[in-house]
């Protein structure tokens, strides 16, 4: 007799967004003559810039010809394509080495299937909000303990909010059954508030982890999008980082991958935990057994497109889509802020965060802004107990329904 993990019945509800999918099209069936703006989900619209697609030509033809053609490509990534990123980080003062990165199909895949190299018994800490693929898919391995009033038992939340500056303050002892955490996920720039965590902050997470022997799981796949100056992009430009951090990042929103899928992770060849007999451990060589079983590399088209990203021309190319967006972030924070919301975020990163009119949850803005403006966002309450009473707007779409939103919510919604 087949038994189900009975974990996956401890998940709250369903996926946030295909929830959101399901009424947007319930909306839309019910009122076929609406025009619907999407800003929901964070999905890129502008195509893949000239550079980009004329490498992943090149590597198509490759593969039609004999004598270039490819086959089973290395697990972790082509060469190629490791020694550009590992420059890349090197431009952005990290030391990054091309053995440390593994290149996949997307940071939601690395960052869901990273903890399975972890103890199922490690206390895990998220922000509140947080991307729901760290909560779901330690729900799913049996970590979290049951949910009760939209939080799981056994998980260690940290409040970010606009009240703590959107960095999240280093849980008090009392906060988990050890007194302290394992591992700790932390999004920078943040989906979903847009916030950048400060370097002090940074350095104050590094400082715990290597104090109590935990693990920083970083994801910086929105770090493109910092456009201010001295911000940290990478965790790596932490001293001491190297011992107590794997990194995530992608080129979904970076330069329009999303449908084409590709992203990398670091792993550090420092970074530890202890086995059961209290032995340390290098994580480098777990992901990479993980990797090397379960994992059979991206694409060698995709992987040539991805190398173009970090030429002069593809640089230049994916930086004049950034501006694009956060253009249409500048234009919805400053509209939302003219017309009385209070916004957070789409400075550095393609998300704005706004505060719902009082008295209404995240979830009915969420159907009022649908049937009353025909603008989707995304609930804050879907990212947390503590994005309640919060909205997301996403900075990617097409100027044109940017500029229409913002100027449907300013004359249909009183903030
Ligand atoms: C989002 O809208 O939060 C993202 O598109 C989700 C993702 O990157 O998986």
């Amino acid at each position: 007799m087949a038994k189900i993990n009975s974990n996956y019945q401890k998940l709250q509800a369903g996926y946030l967004f295909p929830e959101i999918g399901k009424r947007v099209r319930a909306f839309a069936s019910e009122n076929p003559n609406a025009k619907i703006i999407r800003l929901g989900i964070g999905d890129v619209v502008l195509p893949l810039p000239t550079p980009i697609l004329a490498a992943m030509r090149k590597g198509v033809d490759e593969m039609g010809k004999a004598e270039s053609f490819r086959g089973y490509g290395p697990e972790q990534g082509y060469d190629f394509l490791l020694n550009a990123i590992s420059a890349h980080f090197k431009s952005q003062g990290a030391e990054v080495l091309p053995d440390e990165i593994f290149v996949s199909d997307g940071s939601k895949c690395d960052t869901a299937n990273i903890q399975e190299i972890f103890d199922t018994d490690n206390i895990i800490a998220v922000t509140d909000p947080v991307y729901p693929v760290y909560v779901d898919t330690n729900v799913m391995a049996g970590r979290t303990g049951e949910a009760e009033g939209g939080r799981y038992g056994k998980l260690v939340y940290l409040p970010t909010t606009a009240e703590n500056g959107f960095n999240p303050e280093i849980p008090s002892a009392s906060a988990s059954p050890k007194g302290t955490v394992d591992l700790i996920y932390l999004c920078s720039p943040n989906n979903p508030t847009g916030a950048v965590m400060s370097r002090a902050s940074l350095e104050k997470w590094v400082e715990y982890a290597k104090a109590t022997e935990a693990v920083i799981l970083f994801d910086a796949a929105y770090e493109a999008f910092i456009q201010e100056s001295g911000l940290v992009r990478s965790i790596f430009e932490i001293p001491g980082a190297r011992e107590v951090a794997i990194e995530f990042r992608s080129l979904s929103k970076t330069a329009g991958f999303t449908g084409t899928r590709c992203a990398y992770t670091v792993v550090p060849k420092e970074v530890k935990a202890r086995n059961q007999k209290g032995e340390w451990v290098t994580l480098h060589s777990l992901w990479n057994r993980r990797q090397t079983t379960k994992f059979n590399g991206v694409s060698f088209p995709i992987q040539r497109a991805a190398e173009a990203v970090f030429t002069p021309e593809g640089s230049k190319a994916i930086k004049e889509n950034i501006a694009y967006y956060m253009e249409n972030a500048r234009i919805i924070r400053e509209g939302l802020k003219a017309a009385g919301f209070t916004v957070y975020g789409g400075v550095n990163a393609p998300y704005i965060w706004m505060k719902v009119p009082e008295g209404m949850t995240s979830w009915t803005f969420f159907d009022k802004l649908l049937k009353e403006a025909q603008v989707v966002g995304t609930p804050g309450s879907g990212f947390g107990n503590c994005g309640e009473g919060y909205f997301r707007l996403s900075a990617f779409g097409f100027r044109e329904n940017v500029l229409e939103a913002v100027e449907r919510i300013k004359s249909r919604i009183k903030p």
